[in-house]
């Protein structure tokens, strides 16, 4: 294992950080991606946080009142604001920024299925969010500036009423440590955890998502909607004359439960479930297929000479069934191998796209034309 990847867990294997602190524990980090200050300023966040397809809010804290305003910010909604205090805060910025979705590579020893995306705070002295938990898992990597980080396991996970952010109503935190530019906190779901900038500075969160039982369900139940394919339909011919003819009949209940019994699902429906629902793509996320697209054998040539990219936009997923791209699956077929190495390192090289298959490079060139992948530059 690279030197690199074992200061970024503070000298462990990922095997011994997923065991020992992996929803567990917190982890501090000095000098996790040393000299990282971060890609992005307040100018870029501030473009990025005009766009109506990113999100992003505003926080400013005036003692004891904060104040969130949504995005899309104009320069108008920066106007006036406080010399301390205030906090700019911008989701998915690996999909957007080639060097945030870079930074993710460093963090795929996690499956990409629990892979949510990066976003970055920009605080002057004093801003942050407040004390909260978030139930998710969360790498913060300093970028320049330095930040206090409070945090420890919050048995009271209660909020203050009548505000516009969820902070915690109590807080006691076990850890008080001031983060520098490459230093990182890794928090498992549910910790306390409370950073005030002490200087202008940004942090990149690193999400990982894990959905609740009930989201799973509701969207199972949405998938199955498409799915569901009984057969028959419901018959009475045994049907006996009745003196309440507004009551529903216990043999209608009976024979309903019966029908709805045939409802069932296997293992490869949840594949299939997960693959769509992890694939989907966030409803804010628009492609930008290309305007004049290069024919398939334009392409071929582009792509056997210079390699391919996945869109940082892109999600792609694959089980022992299907690759999943953006919500749509595709089955697996013989000779694959290629299409499931551009889904786990986001990109092909050259000599990989030589040997593909005509089918590979159909498929490839439909997900060019949608705007899901590029020739490398
Ligand atoms: C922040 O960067 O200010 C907040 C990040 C977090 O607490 O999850
Ligand atoms: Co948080």
């Amino acid at each position: 294992m690279s030197e690199a990847r074992r200061r970024l867990l503070g000298g462990l294997a990922p095997a011994s950080f997923l065991a020992r602190h992996w929803q567990k524990e917190a982890l501090r980090v000095a000098a996790a991606l040393p000299g990282f200050t971060g890609p992005l300023d307040l100018p870029r966040l501030k473009r990025l946080a005009a766009r109506d397809d990113v999100e992003s809010r505003l926080v400013v804290r005036e003692r004891s009142a904060w104040t969130l305003r949504h995005g899309p910010l104009r320069a108008a909604d920066f106007r006036g604001l406080p010399a301390t205090g205030w906090s700019l805060l911008v989701q998915g910025v690996n999909r957007h920024e080639p060097a945030c979705d870079a930074l993710l590579r460093h963090f795929a020893f996690v499956p990409y299925a629990r892979l949510d995306d990066v976003m970055v705070s920009y605080a002057v002295a004093g801003g942050g969010v407040g004390p909260h938990v978030d139930n998710y898992d969360v790498f913060l990597l300093q970028g320049f500036g330095r930040r206090r980080w409070r945090y420890g396991r919050q048995d009271d996970a209660k909020f203050r009423p009548g505000l516009p952010l969820r902070i915690l109503r109590r807080f006691a935190p076990s850890h008080d440590r001031v983060f520098g530019p490459g230093d990182m906190l890794y928090l498992p779901p549910e910790w306390g955890h409370d950073g005030v900038a002490l200087e202008p500075c940004t942090t990149y969160s690193i999400g990982f998502r894990a959905a609740t039982a009930q989201e799973l369900a509701i969207a199972f139940l949405d998938f199955m909607r498409d799915e569901v394919d009984l057969a028959g339909r419901y018959a009475d011919p045994g049907l006996r004359p009745t003196t309440k003819p507004a009551r529903i009949p216990d043999a209608m209940v009976r024979r309903v439960a019966a029908m709805l019994r045939a409802l069932r699902w296997d293992d490869a429906l949840v594949r299939r479930f997960l693959g769509r629902m992890l694939s989907e793509p966030k409803p804010i996320v628009v492609f930008d297929p290309p305007r004049a697209p290069l024919a398939p054998a334009e392409f071929r040539r582009r792509v056997a000479q210079r390699g391919l990219a996945l869109d940082a936009r892109t999600l792609m997923l694959y089980d022992d069934a299907a690759i999943h791209v953006n919500g749509e699956p595709v089955e697996r077929a013989a000779g694959d191998a290629a299409l499931l190495r551009l889904a786990d390192q986001r990109a092909l090289p050259a000599r990989d796209c030589r040997r593909l298959g005509p089918a590979a490079l159909r498929l490839l060139h439909r997900w060019y034309a949608d705007g899901y992948l590029a020739p490398a530059d």
